[in-house]
């Protein structure tokens, strides 16, 4: 019987390629850049199976490109790279990697949090210029965060995570969701509120959901409008549920306070950006799970779903398991 093919789409960690290296024979693009797109749906045309990253799109183009393909095994929670749809009506499994990153992404959020209300990023630049003035009781006051009251946008497992080391700090939790989430509220005391409510009455609001139709440009000046005039935003899910134009402005006019961002609508994000001349902006370039142990986990993750797949076993993290019912994984 032969082996399935696989194509992973960039360097991953060893112990993952030793999981697919173990049942398929293998390609991978071995290089910490993205592969051109040619390349990559010719090497997706030769597979039964392929191992990707978000920036790989997924959809009809690389459907038509590779019929053979049974299985895209996503290295990320986030998939708004894949049509999922698409993938589902042609009997294709779509995984991805929820739980391994969770709290490695929660403690990016807290620290964007941290230092987007103590202003720890204008601090030191203040210091690296030579502009320490003398202390006086207004100088760099910031906002408290112990006590305070947390909005979580898309109280999921990202967003739970976030509310944990929030009550760790006395905060009252806030949350919005979809569907209510009995669970939390009960754990941690969250209470639901409307989208609008969230916004008036939290100090912190911090976005977690996925990037779907629903939450695609979820922040703009509206919404910014009514945060109050000491908020301070976080947003730790994908740059697209932002108006990054429009939260600029806000943040020019002061509402909200600050803003942390990791996630950004054109990444890698250019160095003109005019949030960056913004004293009240904190940025860090898409690094949630970026820990070693964590991209570890994500990637043995993703091979082990590859695998699965194509070996006709169910995969761990399926997204759309629907597909499951009328799969045949077994590609020999
Ligand atoms: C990263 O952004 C992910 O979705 O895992």
């Amino acid at each position: 019987m032969s082996k399935p093919r696989a194509f992973i789409s960039r360097r991953i960690p060893q112990p993952a390629i030793d999981i697919v290296a173990a049942a398929c024979d293998y390609g991978i693009w071995d290089d910490l850049m993205a592969a051109p797109r040619d390349l990559f749906l010719r090497e997706a045309a030769q597979s039964d199976g392929v191992l990707v990253m978000p920036s790989e799109r997924i959809d009809d183009e690389f459907l038509n490109a590779a019929p053979r393909v049974k299985i895209v095994a996503n290295m990320a929670v986030g998939y708004d790279n894949i049509d999922v749809p698409a993938l589902t009506a042609r009997g294709v499994l779509a995984t991805n990697t929820p739980d391994v990153l969770t709290e490695t992404t929660a403690d990016v959020a807290w620290a964007l949090l941290m230092a987007a209300a103590r202003r720890l990023v204008e601090g030191q630049r203040v210091m690296e210029a030579g502009q320490w003035g003398a202390w006086h009781p207004f100088y760099m006051l910031g906002q408290d965060v112990y006590g305070a009251t947390i909005g979580i946008v898309g109280a999921g497992r990202i967003g739970t995570a976030v509310a944990r080391r929030a009550r760790a700090f006395n905060m009252r939790v806030l949350y919005h969701n979809r569907k209510r989430a009995p669970q939390l509220e009960v754990a941690l005391q969250a209470e639901y509120r409307p989208f609008d409510d969230l916004l008036r009455e939290s100090d912190f609001v911090v976005m977690t959901a996925p990037l779907t139709d629903e939450t695609r440009g979820m922040f703009g000046a509206r919404e910014f409008a009514l945060m109050k005039e000491t908020a301070v935003f976080v947003n730790v899910a994908r740059g697209g549920v932002v108006k990054e134009a429009e939260l600029v402005e806000a943040l020019k006019r002061g509402r909200p306070w600050a803003a942390g961002l990791d996630v950004f609508e054109v990444e890698p994000t250019p160095k003109d950006n005019p949030l960056f001349a913004l004293p009240n902006f904190v940025g860090t370039p898409h690094i949630g799970s970026a820990t070693l142990r964590t991209r570890t986990a994500m990637a043995t993750l993703a091979a082990q779903n590859l695998v699965n797949a194509l070996t006709g076993r169910p995969p761990l993290t399926p997204v759309n398991p629907e597909v499951l019912a009328s799969f045949r994984g077994d590609s020999a």
